[in-house]
């Protein structure tokens, strides 16, 4: 297939407990890009410590991260994969989106408000300014597009908004240099297919997340199959048969995340599904989620165990991918410096 030149960017925090939400929502489509676009997929440690992280375990989870992106087919001589902190660049772009970004932008993400809790004064000032970072990983490699799962459309707005006033503020330097209207493209987030929000097995009124205390709630991509069966056999759901169209989900969410669990494995959309299992009971239904489940998850579950007990392995591969990361970062940040009139030998 002939590759377009625009450019997907992504990412993935390594705080560990890596879920179905993270598979289905984000790394299963970065997979399928990569055949159609110059895609780079990022770990992105820097974003993991604005919530205290033990170093030990964020290596680990680092590794992890990296392990999943190669166990579920991405290649890393066709695309970079890479961690942030190993390309500089994200945090000197960082800084100067934190002079473009205004608080009355950040004062509205929801994402800070659900994270920082209560205790807002406690938060640290990282966690508030974690939008400015995701804008400047993006904008560092000028990426097109941005496949996410639905609880980052905000931030990819101020994404937008930011590079359209980096642009504005510098238009008449951005022209002089030669660089045309805009430096910054607007990218544009795909939040697509049945599974953009994943929800938790136990409270259909939850997103599936790494925090949730209860482990039940998430299938893990470390899962085993007794795990999966497990976690799916025990997901809560109402004593109705699945109902004959879509429409018939509504208000039945535990009902809807399966049925977008079951579409999302199958490569296949939420009304094939229902119309497939129409007034079957969910003693019919789950049981083919959890062979269904297992027969997708269990082989990259084993080849995650491979690639991580040779952690040398991965490390080389975020090296590499990381060179490569920073070729195309240097260039923005030279260029972006001469924009904002810093001196530079
Ligand atoms: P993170 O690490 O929380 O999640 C990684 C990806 O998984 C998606 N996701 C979900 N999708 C569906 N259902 C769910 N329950 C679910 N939970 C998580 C997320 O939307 C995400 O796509 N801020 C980002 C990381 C990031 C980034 C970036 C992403 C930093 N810089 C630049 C894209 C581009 C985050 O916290 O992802």
């Amino acid at each position: 297939m002939n590759k377009s030149n625009d450019r997907v960017f992504s990412g993935v925090q390594p705080t560990g407990n890596l879920h179905l939400g993270n598979y289905l929502g984000a790394i299963k489509r970065f997979v399928t890009l990569q055949d159609t676009h110059d895609c780079i997929y990022c770990v992105v440690d820097l974003h993991a410590i604005t919530q205290w992280q033990d170093p030990a375990e964020l290596k680990n989870n680092t590794r992890e991260v990296t392990a999943a992106y190669l166990a579920c087919g991405i290649d890393p001589a066709k695309n970079i994969i890479f961690n942030q902190s190993q390309v500089s660049g994200h945090a000197e772009l960082a800084w100067i989106f934190n002079c473009v970004a205004r608080m009355g932008w950040l004062n509205l993400m929801t994402q800070f408000k659900d994270k920082a809790g209560k205790n807002r004064e406690n938060a640290s000032v990282g966690l508030f300014c974690y939008p400015n970072l995701m804008a400047a990983d993006i904008l560092l490699y000028r990426a097109d597009f941005v496949p996410v799962g639905e609880d980052q459309k905000q931030h990819m707005e101020l994404t937008r908004d930011i590079a359209t006033k980096f642009n504005h503020d510098f238009g008449d330097r951005i022209k002089e240099l030669g660089h045309g209207d805009g430096y910054f493209p607007i990218t544009d987030p795909l939040i697509e297919g049945p599974a953009t929000r994943v929800m938790s097995l136990r409270d259909g009124s939850k997103k599936m997340s790494k925090s949730d205390p209860s482990d039940l709630s998430r299938i893990r991509m470390t899962d085993d199959a007794d795990a999966i069966a497990k976690k799916i056999r025990k997901a809560k759901t109402d004593s109705d048969p699945l109902p004959e169209t879509l429409e018939g989900l509504a208000g039945r969410s535990e009902a809807e995340n399966l049925v977008g669990i079951y579409a999302a494995l199958a490569d296949t959309t939420k009304e094939a599904v229902i119309s497939e299992y129409a007034g079957q009971p969910f003693s019919v239904f789950k049981p083919a989620l959890v062979e269904l489940a297992v027969e997708k998850l269990s082989p990259i579950n084993d080849e995650m165990r491979r690639l991580m007990a040779d952690p040398a392995g991965v490390d080389k591969v975020l090296a590499e991918g990381s060179e490569r990361a920073r070729e195309i970062a240097d260039k923005t940040i030279r260029e972006v410096k001469d924009i904002v009139g810093f001196l530079q030998a």
